[in-house]
């Protein structure tokens, strides 16, 4: 018998979050952002319920390949464009398109011998101070591009900083608007914040939005937006049983460094779940988590293979009930991923890119599977 944890990745709902993105942007096409393994799903279990957008963007070339082999013949983009001269005699072979943010890129270009010359997004470095060139640069960039007969059509490209927060993007567009207005080509700005919360706005929705963690069922603005006001569905769970009880009496403490002490007799269940399965180790006393669908708090830290849970709000539960760590519950219980993320101190993008391999992970077409899988 195999530990009884179990990860679901649900393609109904990576469906649902592409069609939420394609309403949010209606006159823009959509790049599925499947990088980092599809945020974790896995690109060929994500696949199926992303299979209408427009285009796909990811960094790794081998992700690319297995795009291909998936026999996706549409757009796809490499964000980070090519690493070494070689990548492009892959983005050749396969029409990959890819970015284009420094002069080294445009020289290896120059120097490939392609039957068959490539569609290029440059990217301009508005503010956010990662890739990209300078206003200043930008325009030589262009017509050196523009000027080489190993290039086709040109587009342009910017990303932001701040979509998801306060600050905004209106400096990061103006400064793109001001830098780009009289070149031709097609644009591409927002990310999944920008996409939710600014695309009403001028010039942001553009011609390709780049969708990523809004796909995945968490809020690029959590805990201040949430899957519900956004309307997302969660796109994976992790779940697992209790594998033991324990009765505590005032006083007595649990688990590693004694961090939780009862202050009353308490029933604590020990779920088959710890940061070696990508549990977020820091996940303090308090994190929410289901067992048999009802809302209960972990308590005491959080251990390689297990974490300790606080079973008063449900009293009947035992060994073998079911545990929802983040995802879909039983019943339609939705435990949004972000929830256990924000306590922990991190982001939603990190819980599911860090699933780790020893965890099986099956796919499922119903958004939340009313139990899990034997
Ligand atoms: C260039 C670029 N575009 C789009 C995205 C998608 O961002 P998000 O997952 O926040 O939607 C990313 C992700 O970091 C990115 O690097």
């Amino acid at each position: 018998m195999p530990r009884p944890i179990q990860a679901t990745i649900h393609t109904a709902a990576l469906a649902h979050n592409l069609g939420v993105a394609a309403a949010r942007a209606p006159d823009s096409r959509v790049w599925a952002v499947v990088k980092a393994n599809a945020y974790g799903h896995g690109i060929e279990r994500a696949f199926d319920g992303l299979r209408r957008a427009d285009g796909f963007a990811l960094l790794d070339l081998d992700e690319a390949q297995r795009l291909r082999a998936l026999d996706w013949r549409g757009p796809i983009l490499l964000l980070e464009g090519c690493f070494e001269p070689r990548d492009l005699e892959l983005c050749s072979r396969l029409n990959l398109w890819h970015v284009v943010h420094t002069t080294e890129q445009i020289d290896w270009l120059a120097a490939h011998k392609t039957q068959v010359p490539h569609r290029v997004f440059l990217k301009m470095n508005s503010g956010m101070n990662r890739l990209g060139f300078t206003a200043a640069s930008l325009r030589s960039a262009w017509a050196r591009l523009n000027a080489l007969p190993q290039v086709d059509e040109i587009s342009l490209m910017t990303h932001f900083a701040d979509a998801d927060g306060p600050r905004g993007i209106a400096h990061q567009v103006q400064a793109f608007v001001h830098a780009t207005a009289d070149l031709p080509g097609e644009r591409s700005l927002a990310n999944s914040a920008a996409v939710l919360r600014h695309a009403a706005a001028a010039g942001v929705a553009a011609d390709w939005v780049r969708a990523g963690i809004m796909l995945y069922g968490s809020a690029p603005d959590a805990p201040a937006g949430s899957l519900a006001s956004w309307g997302l569905q969660p796109t994976m769970t992790l779940r697992s049983r209790l594998i033991g009880i324990q009765h505590l009496k005032p006083g007595d403490t649990v688990g590693y460094g004694s961090t939780f002490t009862a202050t009353e007799p308490l029933r604590i269940g020990i779920v088959a779940c710890g940061y070696a399965d990508g549990y977020p180790r820091h996940a303090p006393t308090g994190t929410p988590v289901l067992v048999d669908g009802v809302r209960c708090r972990v308590v005491g830290r959080v251990s390689m293979d297990m974490i300790t849970v606080d079973l008063s709000p449900v009293p009947a539960a035992g060994i073998g009930s079911e545990v929802t760590l983040w995802g879909c519950g039983p019943d339609g219980t939705v435990l949004p991923i972000d929830d256990v993320a924000h306590p922990a101190g991190t982001i939603g993008y990190e819980l599911m890119c860090a699933l780790a391999p020893r965890v099986p992970v099956s796919v499922s077409v119903d958004p939340c599977p009313r139990s899990l899988t034997p």
